[in-house]
């Protein structure tokens, strides 16, 4: 059992820094700076043996050199992203089996927001890393990628089981939320999840993580394939990705 430290970073970065206690092992995702890393494993007294990169943007990178630079620490990256983040010892492709502060992890290729993303799925901790990709009622944007691609990634994590606690790269759960109620405003699920979003706004704590399960039925981004919701958005006649399309391009412009 590994314990899961939220750090905050920029104006609505998460950084995620895992700990393996009784293997002695320290990793961080994402560190788009070193700083606040910094930080909280002076505090604590540990050492970081692993950084790990769902992809390429500066926000999620940006601290690797300096943390490396101090602790000496291993970075693993996405192999599609060689020629854009530096000094990388251990490149992961998609159903790459690796360790991550010493619990197995399965390295899921989401290509979209860029096309070499992939996300961290630590089965036996029930919980998934999922960068830019899929964030608590919305997704990434779609930078590099085909909005069909992209569509076909969400799908990828939601076949994960129910229990899964998801752990996204930026808290935008607010903004996705008013997004959300405005396409799918009879959603009864969607207003119980709302209330608890807003009251944990208000008190300024992460709205992260949230279930996956729960989460298959309130967000609009992973319903582009249920013919009463798109239905009820007048895009029953599309087919999934046209409508995963469309929802992301009225986000965009939202
Ligand atoms: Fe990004």
């Amino acid at each position: 059992m590994i314990s899961i430290n939220i750090i905050k970073a920029f104006s609505d970065n998460y950084i995620y820094l895992l700990r393996n206690e009784s293997k002695n092992i320290t990793s961080v995702i994402d560190p788009g700076e070193s700083e606040p890393v910094l930080k909280y494993l002076n505090e604590k007294g540990w050492h970081l043996d692993e950084i790990i990169n769902t992809h390429h943007h500066n926000d999620h990178i940006g601290g690797n050199s300096k943390l490396q630079e101090i602790f000496n620490s291993k970075l693993i990256a996405p192999l599609y992203d060689k020629h854009r983040i530096n000094n990388v010892d251990i490149y992961i492709s998609d159903n790459d089996i690796i360790e991550i502060a010493g619990v197995k992890t399965k390295v899921i290729h989401t290509p979209g927001h860029t096309l070499g993303h992939v996300c961290l799925y630590l089965e036996e901790e029930k919980c998934l890393f999922s960068g830019d990709t899929l964030f608590y009622l919305g997704c990434g944007r779609v930078f590099e990628g085909s909005m069909e691609q992209m569509w076909l990634s969400l799908l990828k994590l939601r076949d994960l089981p129910d229990e899964t606690l998801v752990y996204c790269g930026h808290e935008y759960t607010l903004s996705n939320a008013k997004f959300s109620s405005y396409i799918d405003p009879k959603n009864e699920s969607l207003k119980i999840a709302i209330q608890k979003i807003i009251e944990k706004s208000d008190r300024k704590i992460p709205t992260i993580p949230f279930e996956l399960g729960k989460e298959k039925f309130i967000n609009p981004f992973l319903r582009a394939d249920e013919k009463d919701f798109t239905n009820s958005i007048g895009l029953g006649s599309n087919v999934p990705a046209e409508c995963f399309s469309i929802i992301r391009k009225q986000k965009d412009n939202f």
